[in-house]
């Protein structure tokens, strides 16, 4: 056989690299694998996790290796505040989490957040708004002399609190799985698309979204400030802070303003911890439920075209690393119209002095993530802080990037906002899901520090 001349060689070395890089960027560019499996895990696993979940945890609970509920809690089980439409769902407002958040400022230069723990196992550590304020007073303003002028400045109040309302965990397996690929394109292809309306000579702020890095360099994904970048981490840290159960890959919240309060050894060990996520993974995911008349079909589907038409599709993604009827984009969007002095919705925040920064990465005070929509129709209210009770509520509570989409709702027909309506309506919770005991259905007995707000 011939040998080859060193120009061949090099010629086809060249070749080679193309196609490796072209091959590579073929992939960079790509929206990665889909999901293709469903979350799975044994049966006695799911049915240990079961338990876990919805346990009514004791102080030195028997289960529990380390102290056992608290010293601060928020509810002594996770089916407490997680139970609509069954075992995982979401909650009503009575079961909202108060978090705070302090704006770094000329006595506190780092970014603090927590939450004020509704619960606790002794009156020592019962935490409240006063105790939160106490530690992160109003900066008083006042006359002052800079550059050797004499100026006024305004107080500051570097405390900010939001009441978070619970998420239904329905399909989270699924949601876990997507790849981070999956997330990055879509928001690649919104952008050019948005380019090119933009070049059509449509002014519209584009509705893209911002990918929440997190300090690991992952995407935040769960969470409604997009927080947590795995199932995992979320349930380890639900553990920690709403039950007060360390884990072996999370401490139990200590109480307020007690930094030595003793580590004591994880309540749940590895294998308890487990089998609470496999539980939490393979909850099932929502559906749409249609109904059989001809007429209520087509409602729906006229709907479904009118929520693509007006916008709502652009965040509210349909199908998203193929995990379909999610809705979801699962990005970070400022959809609050600013209030003059406020900023917005959400913590807020005032702005910190000018030699002190915020991480690029910290979600705005009014940029929550897109909420999937999958079994919308069984999660009443709406919204981050639970201020819609309906579903038409939430949509009018649109503005900022959404403000267009909101618009072209409200100049649609009264027939096309039912149609509307009619298919958020179909997006229900699992049938499959777990039923909820009575007993667990009542809320968590709350003590003084809401009324505090
Ligand atoms: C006091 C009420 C309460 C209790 C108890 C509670 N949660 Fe939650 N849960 C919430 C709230 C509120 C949110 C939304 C928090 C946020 O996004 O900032 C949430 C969100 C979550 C999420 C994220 C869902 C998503 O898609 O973003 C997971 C996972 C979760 N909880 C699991 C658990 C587990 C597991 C337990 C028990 C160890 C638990 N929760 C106990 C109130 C509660
Ligand atoms: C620019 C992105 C964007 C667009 C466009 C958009 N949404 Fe949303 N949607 C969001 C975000 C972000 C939230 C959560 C905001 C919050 O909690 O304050 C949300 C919340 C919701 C909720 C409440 C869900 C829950 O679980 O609480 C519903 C329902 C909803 N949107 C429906 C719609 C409909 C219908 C449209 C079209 C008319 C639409 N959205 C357009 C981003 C968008």
């Amino acid at each position: 056989m011939r040998r080859r001349t060193l120009e061949e060689q090099r010629r086809l070395f060249g070749f080679g690299i193309l196609g490796v890089v072209s091959l590579g960027l073929v992939w960079h560019f790509s929206p990665g694998l889909p999901v293709m499996f469903a979350p799975w895990a044994s049966a006695s696993t799911r049915k240990a996790g079961l338990e876990l979940f919805t346990r009514e945890w004791q102080p030195n609970d028997p289960l529990a290796h380390g102290d056992g509920l608290g010293p601060v809690y928020n509810a002594s089980s996770c089916v407490a505040c997680h139970h609509q439409g069954g075992v995982g769902g979401g909650g009503g407002n009575q079961f909202n989490v108060i978090n705070f958040a302090v704006t770094p400022n000329e006595r506190d230069r780092e970014m603090v957040s927590g939450t004020i723990h509704s619960q606790a196992v002794s009156k020592d550590f019962q935490e409240s708004f006063d105790l939160v304020r106490k530690k992160y007073p109003i900066i008083k303003g006042g006359q002052r002399i800079v550059d050797h002028c004499s100026v006024v400045v305004a107080d500051v109040d570097p405390l900010a609190t939001e009441s978070i309302q619970t998420t239904a965990l329905w399909g989270s397996g699924w949601i876990d799985r997507i790849s981070e690929k999956a997330i990055l394109q879509n928001r690649r292809q919104n952008l050019l698309s948005g380019i090119f309306d933009e070049l059509r000579a449509k002014f519209n702020e584009l509705p893209v979204g911002r990918v929440r890095r997190l300090p690991g360099g992952k995407v935040g994904r769960f969470g409604w400030k997009a927080q947590f970048a795995t199932l995992e981490e979320f349930v380890a840290a639900a553990c920690g802070n709403e039950l007060g159960l360390g884990t072996p890959y999370s401490r139990q919240a200590p109480p307020l303003g007690k930094p030595d309060y003793p580590e004591v050894k994880p309540d749940l060990d590895r294998k308890q911890f487990r089998q609470l996520v496999a539980f939490v993974e393979t909850l099932p995911r929502p559906i749409e439920v249609i109904s059989d008349s001809s007429e209520e079909r087509d409602r729906v589907e006229q709907g479904r075209v009118l929520f693509q038409q007006v916008g709502c599709a652009i965040c509210h993604v349909p199908d998203l690393g193929g995990v379909k009827g999610i809705y979801s984009d699962l990005l970070l969007h400022r959809i609050t119209d600013p209030t003059p002095g406020r900023g917005g919705s959400g913590y807020g925040r005032p702005t910190p002095p000018p030699d002190i920064s915020i991480p690029d990465d910290e979600p705005l005070p009014d940029e929550w993530r897109t909420p999937p929509l999958w079994g919308v129709a069984d999660s009443a209210p709406y919204m981050h802080d639970g201020g819609a009770p309906t579903l038409e509520g939430a949509i009018l509570r649109h503005g900022g990037a959404a403000k267009p989409s909101r618009d072209a709702y409200r100049q649609l027909s009264h027939p096309q906002r039912q149609a509307m309506l009619a298919f958020l309506g179909s997006l229900k919770a699992p049938p499959d899901a777990i039923p909820v005991a009575v007993a667990e259905e009542r809320p968590p007995s709350r003590s003084g520090s809401l009324a505090t707000r």
